[in-house]
């Protein structure tokens, strides 16, 4: 059977909850932190926070903090008996000599208690020299303050494609960052055994990247040190580049004092001090054909990487790689910087830059709709790519036709045309309330640009009594990937799901990982306990053959028990043949190992054949502003989307319905903000709590949600016919924010521009439904 091809009654396709759903409601799944408390002699660490956006460290005495009662120990650059720096680009100092942004850690205290070490932090003391600072990406742009490569994605010729245009527009968007807010904060725990081997059980994404920089840090080989994950509070990206530092932090504590370390940080500590979602500055020059159809776009991408490079230049990447969205532009130039800013070094997050190219190109179409005298789904629905066409990097649209399909069916199962003409009615009939309806497209490439990461590894044992105990590379934050490879494992050896246990991730285990990211956890590492179990069912297939007199191809494993192609009647049950097989010496565990075929990435030219495949959604919103005050509600929403055959359809349509509201949260509520006055705390992150941080919660839910998934949607190449999910419907959200434009543009006369910031908060509606009626008072006053 080739790798997409399922067995009759497979575990794979089961609508089963979450492995750990009774545990996480209640109360009984353990986190990182959670595991300290176990822990006899902890000590716990607390930052040093400088005051300043920006100012060098001219002095530091940390004597008083060592007169604080409970007190151990102060950690600075003069400990780190490795390299200083807690990042894989050099530009991350782990205790810095020059304060990069405003509450930067410059030494970290331990102490008995929390308590003593957040009063020892206070009591440490540090002379600073401030310097001048950088807070937005436009002060950025300014002072020409950019940090690592500049990419440039191109296509054609766009002078050509702006002179065959009928229409030309130009404009300049500011699209907000987002803060990740995943319930479990940055966590780690470190101890030192005997033999000096370094455990860490930290909440990252990519524990091998943690034990790295932790050996680095520490100067010790890998094979010293070992990350665990047990299981993270959510992670969306927050957690693939911003745990290693405190990792490294906690690991250094425990090997100078020889006590486990625990470092976790508070919401406070963690809203201030980890990177978030990358805000991004467009400008852009399109082309239309009088059919509306594209004939050029010019952009160029800036986006806020603050501080640190970690993974904006990726980010950055994936985001000049997602402009066209569904779309065939002809000629296309975009170029990409990344701005230097003394802010939190900004990182991935679900959708890692995606949403934002996208966004640009949405935003686009939105604003000039009604310019070209088309209905914004028209428009969208025309530049849609066809089958045999490429993207402006060069790969070919694989599967273009589901898109079309999709949005077919998506428009009939919403009455999008019927709801129309009653969004019509209704606003002609309230002049202070209006409604607006908007359908938008999603297409996501899937696998990691960067080749090398798209590979990964598992541990299969079976167990004399024929219990199967699995490990592999990748990590859980919720999204459920246990789940997922539980039922990967029990249908490639045909038992019960209650046979298979998973174990923690561990460096030890399976090493070399990859982030559990880029949506991919489940195609690679899938792939790689296939594998393993693969290996595992040939060699009881021999045995069983011998048992049975039958050819090894013509045993048959499933639902627990091994028999003859055509005979469940003859088998023996799983448990026995294994027992058998152990007598007989065979191995009854193997390393699987799988790594996507068929990529390849031209990451200077920005061409090539990054994504295995491409995943398709849409999705259609209704809204409803008040035209006082600008707030709304989302009264509607139809999403359908592709995930393949769906290796857990429960898990998928959380994954579906989870992404979307965050999406929602993104582009309608959450508002980063930071001093940006030349004030004493020019650079502080004003959003410091979820009170004036505002996230999506049950109440934001559309009244109706209607979430499906895209049915005989089988993904050749992939484990089980299945597609990636994680981060795409996150950008199903997009239609939320063209609905709420369109219910701006009603309070307006016809064909008329519609800006709307990003984030569309209550506040931002307001002044483009404002901008719109104004419109429509001059109007009515020409015509007096
Ligand atoms: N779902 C939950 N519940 N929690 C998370 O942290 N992270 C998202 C997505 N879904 C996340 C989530 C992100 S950013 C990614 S890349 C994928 O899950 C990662 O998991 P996967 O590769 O197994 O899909
Ligand atoms: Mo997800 S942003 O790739 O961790």
């Amino acid at each position: 059977m080739s790798l997409h091809e399922r067995p009759a009654a497979a575990s794979v396709g089961e609508a089963i909850p979450h492995e750990s759903a009774a545990l996480h409601v209640t109360g009984h799944a353990l986190y990182t932190d959670d595991l300290g408390v176990r822990l006899q002699n902890l000590l716990h660490a607390w930052p040093v926070q400088a005051p300043h956006a920006h100012a060098r460290v001219t002095g530091m005495d940390t004597a008083p903090a060592l007169a604080v009662p409970g007190v151990i120990r102060v950690l600075t650059a003069a400990d780190v008996p490795g390299v200083n720096d807690a990042g894989v680009k050099g530009d991350e100092p782990l205790f810095p000599s020059e304060v990069m942004y405003h509450g930067h850690p410059v030494a970290w205290v331990l102490g008995e208690s929390e308590e003593a070490a957040r009063l020892g932090a206070t009591a440490v003391l540090v002379d600073y020299e401030p310097l001048p600072s950088i807070i937005t990406v436009r002060e950025a742009i300014a002072a020409d303050s950019f940090q690592g490569a500049q990419s440039t994605l191109s296509r054609g010729d766009v002078a050509v494609g702006f002179a065959e245009a009928a229409h030309v527009f130009e404009g300049e968007f500011d699209i907000g960052g987002q803060e990740h807010f995943y319930l479990e904060t940055n966590a780690a725990l470190a101890h030192v055994d005997e033999a000096r081997q370094v455990f860490i059980q930290s909440s990252t994404q990519h524990p091998t990247e943690t034990q790295e920089i932790a050996a680095h840090v520490l100067g010790l080989p890998s094979s010293f040190v070992t990350v665990q994950c047990l299981r993270m509070g959510g992670g969306f990206g927050g957690k693939e580049m911003q745990p290693h530092g405190y990792a490294a932090i906690a690991a250094l504590g425990a090997t100078l004092t020889g006590r486990p370390v625990r470092l976790r940080l508070n919401r406070t500590l963690d809203l201030s001090l980890t990177g978030k979602r990358h805000p991004f500055h467009a400008v852009w020059k399109a082309g239309f054909g009088a059919d509306g159809r594209f004939t050029a776009l010019e952009v160029t991408l800036t986006s806020d990487g603050g501080w640190s490079l970690d993974l904006s230049e990726p980010v950055m990447a994936r985001a000049l790689c997602h402009v066209d969205n569904a779309y065939f532009i002809p000629h296309v130039l975009a170029h990409g910087r990344i701005a230097r800013t003394n802010k939190t070094s900004q990182t991935a997050f679900r959708g890692f830059g995606g949403p934002q190219g996208m966004l640009v190109t949405e935003d686009i179409l939105g604003r000039v709709a009604p310019l070209l005298g088309l209905g914004a789904h028209e428009l969208r629905a025309r530049n849609f790519y066809q089958p045999g066409e490429a993207t402006p990097y060069g790969q070919p649209v694989r599967h273009a036709e589901r898109m079309h399909d999709l949005w077919g069916q998506l428009l009939s199962r919403s009455d999008f045309r019927e709801r129309q003409a009653g969004v019509a009615a209704f606003n002609a009939a309230h002049p202070h309330r209006k409604r607006g309806l908007a359908v938008t497209p999603v297409k996501f490439g899937i696998a990691f640009n960067f080749t090398a990461y798209n590979q990964a590894g598992a541990l299969v044992h079976v167990y004399k009594d024929g219990s199967v105990l699995i490990n592999h590379g990748g990590t859980e934050m919720g999204q459920g990937l246990h789940t997922k490879m539980i039922q990967v494992a029990a249908t490639a050896l045909g038992v019960p799901l209650t046979s298979v246990r998973l174990a923690p991730t561990r460096t030890d285990k399976v090493p070399n990982t990859s982030a559990t990211a880029a949506s991919s956890g489940a195609d690679l590492n899938g792939g790689a306990v296939k594998d393993a179990c693969d290996q595992i069912r040939a060699k009881l297939a021999e045995v069983a053959a011998g048992a049975l007199g039958v050819h090894p191809d013509d045993v048959r494993f499933g639902a627990g028990r091994v028999f003859p192609l055509g005979h469940p009647e003859r088998g023996m049950v799983f448990g026995t043949l294994v027992h058998d097989a152990y007598h007989l010496r065979t191995q009854l565990w193997a390393a699987g190992f799988y790594r996507t075929p068929g990529l390849h990435w031209n990451r200077v030219a920005m061409q090539g054949e990054p994504f295995k495949y491409f995943s398709y959604g849409a999705s259609v919103s209704e809204v409803e502003v008040d035209g006082f005050t600008g707030a709304y509600r989302v009264r509607r929403a139809d999403l359908l989307h592709d995930v393949g055959d769906s290796l857990s359809p429960l898990i998928d349509l959380g994954q579906v319905e989870g992404g979307f509201v965050q999406g929602l949260g993104w582009l309608t509520l959450e508002e980063l903000r930071w001093d940006e006055s030349d004030g004493p705390h020019r650079g502080r992150l004003q959003t410091q709590s979820a009170s004036t941080y505002k996230l999506p919660s049950f109440s934001e839910l559309p009244d109706v949600f209607n979430v499906a998934l895209l049915e005989r949607a089988t993904e050749s190449g992939v484990v089980y016919g299945s597609k990636a999910v994680g981060e795409p419907p996150l950008m199903l959200a997009i239609s939320v924010r063209e609905a709420l434009r369109e219910a701006c543009a009603a309070f307006g006369p016809a064909n008329r521009v519609t800006q709307l910031a990003s984030p569309a908060t209550p506040e931002a509606v307001y002044w483009a439904l404002d901008a719109a009626r104004s419109a429509k008072t001059e109007e009515v006053a020409a015509d007096d």
